[in-house]
C-alpha cells in the first residue's frame, strides 16, 4: 500500500482541475527546497542504461511529463526530483488565455482515462518565458507551443513565432502543437499549407531542436504529408500523440459523452500504432505519448520506435511513483531481453 493509495481516493473526491492545482501547488512548494533532494533520493533511478540522447539533448531517462501538466513552467525542478527524464511545459500561447468554461476535465475512472477540453488555458508567453529563462534544472525542458485563440489560420505562423521568441532562452527543445482538439479550427493547422508556413517561420526564427506533435485522428495520408514537411524543413522529431476525439465502444464511464480529447488507457493502442507508423517512415526521434501507465507500456512504445515516452493520465492514476516504477521496470525488461540500454531497444519491433 503506497501513500498514493491512501491519498488518491481523497484527491479523486475533488474535481480533476482542483486536484491538479493542489498537486501542482504542492510541487511548487517543493521546487528548489531541501525537500526536493529528499524526493530525488526516493524517486530518481540512476542507471546509465536509461540515458537517451536525442535531437542534441541528453535525457537521464526516457520517461517525461507530457504537455498540459505544467502549463506555467513553475515546477520543472520538482518533476525532476520525482524521477522524470524531461518535462514538456505548456502549451504556451502568445497571449494569456482563460480556456473553456468549467467543468472542462473529466475522469473516466472505470476506463482509466481522462476527457479534457481545457482549450489551452495558460498565462501566456510573456509570463512563461522569463520564468523559464531563470529555471536551472538538470534535465531537458521542452516547450509546447500553441496558437492563440482568435488568431486566424493565416496569421498562425506569426503567433507561434512570437511565443517561440519569448521562450527561446529557457527551452531546450520546442514542440509545435497543431493537434489540440479543444480550440475551434485548431487541428486545421495540421493541413499542409498552414503547417509548412509555421515550420518555415519557426525554423527561420532559429527554433531548434524543433518537433511537431500530431493527432492520433489524422488519416494516413495526412500523417504522410506531415512527415514530408518534417523532412523538408529538417525538423528534429515527432511527438505522437495528442488526445483523440474518438470514443471507443469499450468505454463505460458516464463521462465518456463529454466533449473533448480522450487520453489514457483507451488511447494506448492507437498511440503506439502512430509511433510505429511514424518510426517506419522517418529517421527522426519519436516521442511516444498516450496511455503509458507501466514499464511494460513504455517498453511497447520504445520497441515500436519511440526514443522516449511521456505520461500525463498515467501520472494522475498511478501517482508520484510512476517515473521511478517505469524506470526500474524498464531496466528489468532490458536485462530480460538482453539489451544494453534503452537506445538498443528503440524500434526493435519494426
Ligand atoms: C493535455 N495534453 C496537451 N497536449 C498538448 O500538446 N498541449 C497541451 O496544452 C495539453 N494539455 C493537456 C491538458 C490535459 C488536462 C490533458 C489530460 C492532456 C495532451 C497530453 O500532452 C498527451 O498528449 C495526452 O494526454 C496523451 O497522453 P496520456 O495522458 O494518455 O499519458
Amino acid at each position: 500500500m503506497s501513500v498514493y493509495d491512501i491519498t488518491k481516493p481523497l484527491l479523486f473526491k475533488l474535481s480533476p482541475e482542483t486536484a491538479h492545482s493542489l498537486a501542482h501547488r504542492g510541487l511548487g512548494v517543493v521546487e528548489g527546497t531541501p525537500l526536493a533532494t529528499l524526493l530525488e533520493r526516493a524517486f530518481v533511478v540512476e542507471d546509465e542504461r536509461l540515458a537517451v540522447s536525442a535531437f542534441g539533448c541528453d535525457f537521464p531517462n526516457p520517461v517525461g511529463v507530457a504537455a498540459g501538466f505544467d502549463k506555467t513552467a513553475e515546477v520543472p525542478g520538482a518533476l525532476r526530483s520525482m524521477g522524470f527524464g524531461h518535462v514538456e511545459v505548456g502549451g504556451v500561447t502568445a497571449q494569456a488565455q482563460a480556456g473553456n468554461a468549467r467543468p472542462r476535465v473529466f475522469r473516466l475512472v472505470e476506463d482509466r482515462a481522462i476527457v479534457n477540453r481545457m482549450g489551452l488555458n495558460n498565462p501566456g508567453a510573456d509570463d512563461v518565458g522569463p520564468r523559464l529563462a531563470e529555471t536551472d534544472v538538470a534535465y531537458p525542458v521542452g516547450v509546447n507551443l500553441g496558437k492563440s485563440e482568435g488568431v486566424p489560420l493565416d496569421e498562425a505562423a506569426k503567433d507561434y513565432r512570437y511565443t517561440y521568441e519569448q521562450v527561446a532562452t529557457g527551452g531546450d527543445f520546442f514542440v509545435v502543437n497543431v493537434s489540440c482538439p479543444n480550440s475551434p479550427g485548431f487541428r486545421e493547422l495540421q493541413s499542409r499549407e498552414p503547417m509548412a508556413d509555421i515550420f518555415e517561420t519557426l525554423t527561420e526564427a532559429g527554433a531548434s531542436p524543433l518537433l511537431v506533435k500530431l493527432s492520433p485522428d489524422l488519416s494516413e495520408g495526412a500523417i504522410e504529408d506531415a512527415l514530408e514537411l518534417v523532412a523538408e524543413y529538417d525538423l528534429d522529431g515527432v511527438v505522437a500523440t495528442n488526445t483523440t476525439t474518438d470514443r471507443p465502444d469499450t468505454l463505460s464511464s458516464p463521462d465518456r459523452v463529454e466533449e473533448g480529447g480522450l487520453s489514457g488507457k483507451p488511447l494506448e493502442g492507437q498511440a503506439t500504432e502512430l509511433v510505429r507508423f511514424v518510426a517506419e517512415r522517418t529517421d527522426v526521434p519519436v516521442v511516444g505519448v498516450g496511455g503509458v501507465f507501466t514499464a511494460a507500456d513504455a517498453y511497447r512504445k520504445i520497441r515500436a520506435g519511440a526514443s522516449m515516452v511521456q505520461v500525463y493520465t498515467g501520472f494522475v492514476y498511478r501517482g508520484p511513483t510512476i517515473a521511478r516504477d517505469i524506470n526500474r521496470g524498464l531496466v528489468t525488461l532490458l536485462e530480460r531481453d538482453g539489451f544494453d540500454s534503452v537506445e538498443d531497444a528503440v524500434g526493435v519491433d519494426l
